[in-house]
């Protein structure tokens, strides 16, 4: 991973050779290369083009004088002037400009008290910019590929250049929402260990510049820049303004891209498992075998997104202690209405009391958050947060009792498992995976988020009903629960609605 304020990792001479191949650099190119390094695509294009005429620019003295053997280098911060303005051609054919530049963010950047970053009064100048690079994940690469793109876009040129394919999805947003004249572009995936020791998801970023013809702002996705004649295995980009990962999926069932009609809640954190969370044996015990009489209405079935995922959700192996029904509520009376708790919580007092987490400061003493009405709800749909694939599992009583999920799944609550058993289906059908999926970027690091799920319109899929209703039917019946068929039909397409009002509850 580049780890210094300039990003400062050379391209090998093979991988920017092939990158040049992929563009199909003709004879007569004008290569320029901004943030030159030691000028591996200037050699790249003397190998592949000879003819052509090429400039670089590096803020490193040495490294450009290294590069000057393969084109006219010039010596500047690229932060400092119009790229365009770095070259003075002899020959007029067609434009590319290509390259490696720094991937360092402005987190890394502050962390090492540099300097090396737009001057503020650029990026104001730039509508939209401001906002953009105002994260701490903003990218000096993603920077530089949009000053390139904002600077050269009078004139059909075609960009090449290597980044991490998060800085790919950004650019392209963010070109879309400035109407740059994009005409195509493609990600051919790098394998970044191999050649930059960096774990990260990097490409070979093309873009076809060319105000001449109606813009696009879809990405076609190609698996390895070193086998482009691969068929591409989808397009990412923006339809309807919004950013996706898979265009033609996304179209198939984009009606549904609106407002869930559920609120998503996020499961119940404690900050001290140790104490809170309880072995099932069956009875409740600490991780150090000691077995507990604790009032049981303070006790819950515990499930966590591995339990989810892997589908251990009907199995009661942990417990977990609830000492108050909602955020803030007092618990200084458990002293008296469930002494035992209270004296296991006062027993294991400095690992609660220790916790970090302002969320705790000025609350009740032995508070847990993220729980309310809904925590109890007898049913649940839930989901792993942590995962990287969508299954949702139906959730119901585990000993009697209403299981808790904790803050790495998100759920849905329901009192009607009818209703919940419905609303499941729909979640598992293929059209909702199908949106979810054109949806997510698998490589984030949390890829599925309670933003995301409040995105899906379970009402606007466009599903089967019968097939919901059957597979709802042998879901109830899996689980043992009653299921009324006309009330599950009526709810296909107007679920949530007469919810509205006990949604205030949960
Ligand atoms: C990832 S390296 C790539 C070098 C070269 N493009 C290659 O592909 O081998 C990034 C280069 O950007 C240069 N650089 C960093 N900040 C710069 C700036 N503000 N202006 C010009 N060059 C810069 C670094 O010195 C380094 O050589």
């Amino acid at each position: 991973m580049p780890n210094n304020e300039f990003g400062d990792f050379q391209t090998p001479l093979g991988l920017a050779t092939q990158c040049l191949k992929v563009l199909g650099l003709p004879e007569n190119a004008r290569v320029f290369e901004p943030t030159c390094g030691l000028g591996a695509f200037l050699e790249a294009a003397a190998e592949v083009s000879p003819a052509s005429e090429r400039f670089g620019v590096e803020i490193n003295a040495e490294y450009a004088a290294g590069a000057s053997q393969w084109g006219k280098v010039t010596t500047a911060n690229v932060f400092q002037f119009a790229l365009p303005d770095a070259a003075t051609w002899e020959t007029d054919g067609p434009l590319f400009v290509v390259g490696n530049p720094p991937w360092v963010t402005a987190a890394e950047l502050k962390r090492m008290d540099s300097d090396n970053v737009p001057p503020k009064e650029n990026i104001k100048k730039v509508k939209g910019l401001d906002a953009l690079l105002g994260s701490s994940n903003f990218d000096v690469c993603e920077y530089i590929i949009l000053k390139a793109l904002r600077e050269f876009s009078s004139q059909p040129f075609v960009l090449g250049m290597l980044c991490k394919t998060q800085v790919a999805r950004n650019v392209i947003d963010y070109a879309a929402s400035i109407a740059l004249p994009i005409a195509n572009a493609a990600v051919y995936r790098i394998d970044a260990m191999r050649w930059f020791d960096a774990a990260v998801d990097a490409c070979w970023f093309t873009i076809e510049v060319n105000p001449a013809v109606e813009p696009n702002y879809t990405v076609a996705m190609y698996e390895d820049v070193f086998k482009p004649e691969a068929p591409s295995t989808g397009r990412f980009g923006v339809v309807d303004s919004l950013l996706v990962a898979n265009v033609d999926k996304y179209i198939a069932v984009r009606e549904a891209d609106g407002k869930s009609p559920y609120v998503w809640r996020s499961g119940m954190k404690h900050d001290a498992s140790s104490v809170f969370e309880l072995v099932a044996t069956p009875q409740p015990t600490t991780k150090a075998g000691q077995q507990l009489d604790l009032e049981p209405e303070y006790v819950f079935p515990l499930l966590k997104c591995t339990d989810v995922f892997r589908g251990r959700h009907r199995e009661h192996t942990k417990w977990v202690i609830v000492p108050q029904m909602e955020f803030g509520a007092a618990t200084n009376h458990l002293e008296t209405t469930a002494p035992r708790l209270w004296s296991y919580l006062e027993s294991n007092a400095a690992a609660i009391d220790g916790r970090k987490s302002s969320i705790y400061r000025n609350r009740p003493r032995f508070s847990v958050f993220g729980h309310g009405a809904y925590t109890f709800a007898p049913y649940k749909i839930a989901i792993s947060g942590l995962h990287k694939e969508p299954i949702f599992r139906l959730i119901a009583p585990l000993n009697n009792q209403p299981v808790v999920l904790d803050d790495t799944c998100y759920l849905l609550p329901f009192e009607d498992p009818t209703e919940a058993v419905v609303v499941a289906s729909i979640l598992n059908s293929p059209q909702c995976i199908a949106l979810i999926e054109s949806l997510v970027f698998w490589d984030s690091k949390r890829p599925i988020t309670k933003k995301l799920l409040s995105r899906i319109d379970i009402n606007k899929l466009p599903v089967d009903a019968e097939t919901i209703i059957a597979n709802a039917a042998d879901l109830a019946e899996e689980y043992g629960l009653s299921f009324d068929s006309a009330k599950a039909s009526s709810l296909i397409g107007r679920l949530g609605e007469q919810a509205e009002s006990e949604l205030a509850l949960f």
